[in-house]
């Protein structure tokens, strides 16, 4: 629409809100003002942790199934607002830590901030002293002052690797935490063996059929590259590609499937010089190319051959759903839209207007993997967030895909969980009340169990009327509720966390 009236995406946004605002476009296009009561919702469910330490969980509707058993690690940025300061981007604040140890139908809870050296360093100042990803720390009054850092804030997932939590952010390496106290334990290189200077992917994959992990990071080297990483039993790293990029950019997620590692790279870059003029944030510097398409990347699994590039359509993308090859084709599932309205809406925590919400929607990719022939982009589902699936199928065509949606609320906070049956092309959806939100739907598979749906799905909610936090287990099968824990306390609701089954 903006080629077709040569405006540019931002003009065209000012132009539609000012439409929306004469009635002559849906509200879906325009910014939008939350009603009180979910202004209200929208600010409690993100701000500060209010209660940390172990507690057990005594208030229990249902009844936990006595098979869940192993603990969900969640992290999440905890806090909206710094020494008075509000925290204008969902990736701001210090992560907080949530544990949720399942065994023989009971619960205890476990939540601690990571007490980063930047944490303590600010706590002790009393004032910001570092850059968050989207809210810049006040400039020193003193012109020769030290201006504020950056740091690598691992509040976007954890998960359980060679007997420790790696708290994940992909703006640095991980954090190890130790996983029975969530103590700080520092960067993790692995034993030395991911490079000085080199990212790590917050959405790192398993193939539970082989036990190889995988990973990816962006090395600061001459040249930069996208450095990908099979995670082995020995907690060790093996480099398997080293791919040249043009200039840095924002690579959230990929699929992997036997002998294949996919990425979708949308033209999401930082621009350098500006971040470095001072006083910007990393979110002010990125940069979003309108006219670029979205980039497919390629690699075999094993470390050989060479990378294959495919050009798609512009668009911005964060999280894939699963992947696996089919008589030569290699399909993979991402989560897409059509601009980078999304950007725009991270950036919005403090505000009391938020942008349109971003119409993000399922793809399914069929690709040549020799010849680079893009044979189909079908869209499956629309309005949907943050896939998960049994991961015991990752790799395979799994039949299940489970997210979130209905963000028509407050476009960051979930109002439903759904289920997609890949094979029948059905969707099921079931939604919260008005005054509840919910956070990206975790599944836990049966012990013992090969069924696929045969699991749990947790997640964590917000009740606006209680003004308390919640955790739902679901029966991934019918999406009933087995159980609703109370919580007792409000703590952010985040992005994403992990099972690990105990033993
Ligand atoms: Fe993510």
């Amino acid at each position: 629409m903006n080629r077709q009236f040569s405006l540019n995406r931002r003009q065209f946004l000012s132009l539609s809100s000012g439409l929306a605002g004469l009635g002559l476009l849906p509200p879906a296009l325009a910014a939008k003002t939350l009603p009180a009561a979910q202004q209200r919702l929208h600010r409690a469910a993100r701000r500060e942790a209010d209660r940390v330490g172990r507690f057990t969980v005594r208030e229990i509707e249902g009844t936990i199934p006595a098979a869940l058993n192993g603990s969900v690690y969640r992290v999440a940025p905890g806090q909206n607002q710094k020494f008075g300061r509000p925290l204008r981007h969902y990736f701001d604040g210090d992560a907080f830590l949530s544990a949720f140890h399942f065994e023989k139908g009971s619960c205890t809870m476990h939540t601690r901030f990571l007490a980063t050296p930047e944490r303590l360093a600010e706590q002790k100042a009393q004032k910001m002293l570092y850059h968050e990803f989207g809210t810049a720390a006040p400039l020193p009054e003193d012109p020769y002052g030290d201006m504020p850092g950056f740091k690598n804030t691992a509040s976007v997932n954890v998960i359980h690797y060679d007997g420790r939590l790696l708290a994940l952010s992909e703006g640095g390496p991980p954090i190890a935490v130790d996983a029975k106290t969530l103590a700080y334990q520092g960067p993790w290189h692995f034993y030395d063996t991911l490079p000085r200077g080199s990212s790590f992917t917050a959405h790192p994959k398993f193939d539970s059929r082989t036990g190889d992990g995988f990973a990816y990071g962006i090395h600061q080297g001459t040249p930069l590259a996208l450095q990908v990483y099979r995670m082995r039993p020995d907690g060790k790293l093996d480099i398997l590609h080293r791919v040249p990029l043009p200039h840095y950019l924002m690579i959230h997620d990929f699929a992997v499937t036997d002998h294949y590692l996919v990425f979708c790279i949308p033209p999401l870059s930082i621009d350098f010089p500006k971040l470095f003029q001072g006083g910007h944030t990393i979110a002010e510097a990125l940069a979003f190319a309108e006219q670029t398409p979205m980039k497919l990347l390629v690699l075999r699994r094993d470390g050989s051959g060479q990378p294959l590039w495919i050009d798609d359509r512009n668009g911005m993308m964060f999280h894939n759903g699963n992947a696996f090859e089919q008589d030569g084709a290699l399909l993979f599932d991402a989560i897409v839209s059509d601009d980078d309205a999304v950007l725009r809406l991270l950036h919005s925590a403090a505000k009391e207007q938020l942008p349109a919400a971003a119409d993000s929607y399922l793809v399914r990719f069929r690709l040549d993997p020799k010849s680079g022939r893009l044979a189909a982009r079908d869209t499956v589902s629309r309005g949907l967030e943050f896939p998960r699936y049994n991961e015991r199928r990752a790799g395979t065509d799994a039949r299940f895909l489970y997210a979130v949606g209905d963000h028509a609320v407050n476009p960051m906070l979930s109002g439903c969980v759904l289920a997609l049956d890949m094979h029948r092309g059905t969707r099921r959806d079931v939604r919260y009340e008005a005054h509840q939100a919910i956070e990206e739907a975790v599944f836990a598979p049966r012990p013992n169990s090969t069924d696929e749906q045969d699991g749990w799905l947790l997640l964590q909610g917000y009740d606006g009327n209680r003004d308390e936090n919640f955790f739902d287990i679901l029966e991934a099968v019918s999406l009933k509720r087995a159980a609703r824990l109370w919580l007792g306390s409000n703590a952010p609701l985040g992005f994403h966390g992990n099972f690990v089954a105990a033993g």
